[in-house]
């Protein structure tokens, strides 16, 4: 990756964990669950609000690193107005994306997203990048319960 794209990457990682986006406790949650990273103990609590299939509303507290709140922050802007479906398929992409696994090109729903596919050669970023994912998933799940991301 050149230099200047690098500089981009990290820009938009900086602004989102600066100034996450959809950050703090929902007053009202029809969904929440919360992601715990055994490795450094931090945590993510996502909470959503679906109106029918399609998620209304989504927002996240943390306490974790600069990738994770990045990570967070970009998935709530990217999942509202989602059906549950759609959000697990990004998911799927996204994981694809920071585990470097094959057949996941660029994708237009991918572009911001794109910006934290550096943690794929760092196993233990992986697990930052992935936390609010993971409760993500496991609220949409219905799972009122704690999720690791191993
Ligand atoms: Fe804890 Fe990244 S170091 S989530």
């Amino acid at each position: 990756m050149n230099d200047g794209l690098t500089d981009l990457y990290q820009e938009v990682i900086l602004d989102h964990s600066r100034n996450p986006r959809n950050f703090g406790p929902a007053e009202e949650a029809d969904r929440t669950a919360r992601g715990n990273n055994p490795l450094c103990g931090d945590r993510v609590t996502v909470f959503l609000n679906l109106d029918g299939d399609e998620i209304s509303d989504a927002q996240f507290d943390a306490r974790g690193c600069a990738i994770s709140l990045a990570s967070a922050s970009m998935m709530t802007e990217m999942i509202k107005g989602k059906s549950v479906a759609e959000a697990k398929a990004l998911f799927e992409k996204f994981h694809a994306l920071v585990t470097g696994k094959n057949g996941v090109g660029a994708s237009p729903d991918l572009a911001e997203l794109e910006t934290l596919s550096g943690v794929k050669n760092f196993p233990t970023r992986i697990k930052c990048a992935t936390l609010a994912w993971h409760a993500m998933v496991a609220a949409l799940d219905g799972a009122d319960e704690d999720v690791k991301t191993e």
